[in-house]
């Protein structure tokens, strides 16, 4: 399911965006391989006296920050200035996210976010999105959702554990249904139809919320607003 764009465009992508932030803020810290590049380029900054409180999406993007001795607090204490998260896919400024079963506090930390900055290499971008789509789903709703996903035709696929026997367990303690629809003429649409089904958490169509794009290359970074 991962795509595998290089450690280094990655890495540019990262640091662009966490140039962005500055003196005070509070910064979202998103998870994934490429949010991680922004993570300790951040950790970087701080050491070297930026003032900056980190809200983690995820237990992984929260051990990170504490490596790179960010300081930390929870969304419900704070108001978030600047997010800076990954994608699986993004295609006219729509995304699709949850690779790492991280989706659900994702969106609630891009969304509250003044502003979201979305870090990606250039295998993720696409004229029209065509990445199955994670829906995180309350353990006991698994069936009937997967019945409702195949009804609005999609075809949902339970995902497991690489390395374990049994399924992967999100951070809330859900599991995850990566539902491929082929491509995806309107997100917009599917991304309501997803959310109005009972047992669903959270979704990985991420509508309407990315600000800026920075894509990183072999040699450099495109930003796009
Ligand atoms: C985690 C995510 C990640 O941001 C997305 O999977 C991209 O990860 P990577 O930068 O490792 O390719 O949505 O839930």
């Amino acid at each position: 399911m991962k795509q595998g764009g290089s450690e280094a465009a990655k890495r540019r992508a990262g640091e662009s965006a966490a140039e962005r932030v500055a003196d005070g803020q509070v910064v979202g810290l998103g998870t994934g391989s490429t949010a991680a590049h922004a993570i300790r380029a951040i950790g970087r900054r701080v050491d070297g006296g930026l003032d900056v409180t980190g809200v983690p999406t995820s237990f992984q993007s929260r051990e990170l920050a504490r490596e790179a001795a960010i300081p930390l607090a929870e969304l419900d204490e704070v108001s978030v200035d600047l997010a800076i998260d990954g994608a699986d896919q993004v295609a006219d400024g729509q995304l699709v996210k949850g690779g790492g079963a991280a989706h659900a506090r994702e969106k609630i930390v891009d969304a509250a976010a003044d502003r979201f900055l979305v870090v990606a290499d250039p295998t993720k971008e696409a004229d029209v999105l065509d990445h199955p789509v994670p829906v995180e789903v309350l353990p006991s709703a698994r069936t009937t959702v997967a019945e409702a996903v195949r009804e609005l035709g999609g075809e949902p696929v339970l995902r497991r554990a690489e390395r374990k026997d049994g399924p992967v367990v999100t951070d809330n303690g859900n599991l995850v249904l990566d539902c491929e629809f082929g491509e995806i003429d309107r997100p917009d649409e599917l991304a309501t139809d997803l959310s109005a089904l009972p047992g669903v958490v959270e979704h990985g169509l991420f509508i309407d919320l990315a600000d800026e794009l920075h894509v990183g290359t072999e040699d450099g970074v495109t930003v796009r607003q």
